[in-house]
């Protein structure tokens, strides 16, 4: 049967971790990018003072209306958009720095739970995969439109899925006939092409693929990263929660390029010397406690990225 909002139970994933690291002033202002649930909002509120600000962005309008009634101690904003305008969301609230931002990347589990939505391939539902409802393009589009190249490329790209060609060709034969307009229908092709025992693995692959493409995950989180930087108060700092290892690659670059410090030397010509904005507070990835895990299996393939930025 299907949960209510309210008899629907969420723990967030690396909470006291994420609290840990992130704050670094109790009065300051605090971004919470991915405000889902609300898990990590209510934490940061539960440890800052009455004087700091809050700031919950989604682009999923559905649990941002689930917590709408939300009260909390300090000013809390929140926001419906994405978070690769972090800019001009923090500009349309006159806000001109922010001691941190959260990032807990993916989807939340209200909405994965939800068949309606199309994410989840245990569940009967459109192809849909949104998270933002007012996003134009949805998984009906990229299986019915895209080319078997490029659907092929995606799942290879996106989650690395062993049979993306003999899927990708599965797909383009099966829409000649009906469009492909269900998880089921999606579900019945990959199944008629993969060896029985990978077919589960492969609908999680496939699934995660055109979610990752949907909602344009990679290139959200590239332009939040560069954004951010500007931002964020010198020893602000920026946290991200990943979840495979696509996402947590992008980070750990990102992270790794802009803390290099490359003075200017004799000979060398300007723009190869690179003076570093951030530096790196996690030198590895902080993961899970088999506790949590155990407690919470959503945590399992969590990974913890932290920086501050300089002054
Ligand atoms: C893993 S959940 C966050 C759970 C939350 N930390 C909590 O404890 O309740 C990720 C949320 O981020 C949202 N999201 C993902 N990408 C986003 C983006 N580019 N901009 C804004 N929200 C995004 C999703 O809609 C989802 O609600």
């Amino acid at each position: 049967m299907e949960k209510s909002k309210t008899e629907f139970t969420h723990i967030p994933v690396l909470l006291d971790e994420v609290l840990d690291f992130l704050i670094t002033t109790p009065n300051g202002v605090y971004v919470d990018a991915t405000f889902g649930l609300g898990g990590h909002t209510k934490a940061f509120s539960s440890r800052l003072s009455k004087d700091a600000t809050l700031i919950g962005i989604d682009q999923d309008n559905s649990v941002l209306q689930a917590n709408s009634t939300l009260k909390l101690p300090q000013i809390f904003f929140p926001v419906h958009n994405n978070f690769r305008n972090i800019k001009s969301i923090l500009s349309k609230l006159s806000i001109n720095g922010i001691d941190a931002i959260l990032m807990d990347l993916g989807l939340n589990s209200f909405s994965l739970d939800d068949p309606n939505r199309g994410f989840a391939f245990d569940k009967s539902g459109p192809l849909d995969m949104r998270f933002n409802q007012e996003n134009p393009i949805s998984a009906f589009n990229i299986i019915n439109e895209y080319s078997e190249h490029e659907l092929s490329f995606i799942f290879r790209k996106y989650s690395d899925a062993k049979y993306h060609r003999k899927i990708a060709n599965a797909i383009v034969t099966a829409r000649l006939n009906e469009p492909v307009s269900t998880t089921d229908a999606l579900k019945l092709i990959i199944a008629s092409v993969v060896p029985s025992f990978q077919v589960v693995k492969s609908y999680a692959k496939v699934f995660q693929a055109i979610r990752i493409e949907v909602n344009d995950e990679v290139g959200a989180l590239e332009q939040v990263l560069v954004n951010i930087i500007d931002v964020l108060n010198p020893g602000g700092r920026i946290g991200v929660i990943s979840y495979h290892s696509l996402e947590d690659r992008i980070v750990k670059h990102f992270f790794r390029d802009l803390s290099k410090d490359i003075p200017m030397q004799p000979g060398m010509l300007p723009e190869e010397s690179f003076i570093p904005k951030i530096k790196i507070i996690t030198r590895k990835p902080v993961s899970p406690t088999a506790h949590e895990v155990a407690n919470n299996s959503r945590a399992r393939s969590a990974k913890f990225r932290v920086a501050e930025k300089l002054g």
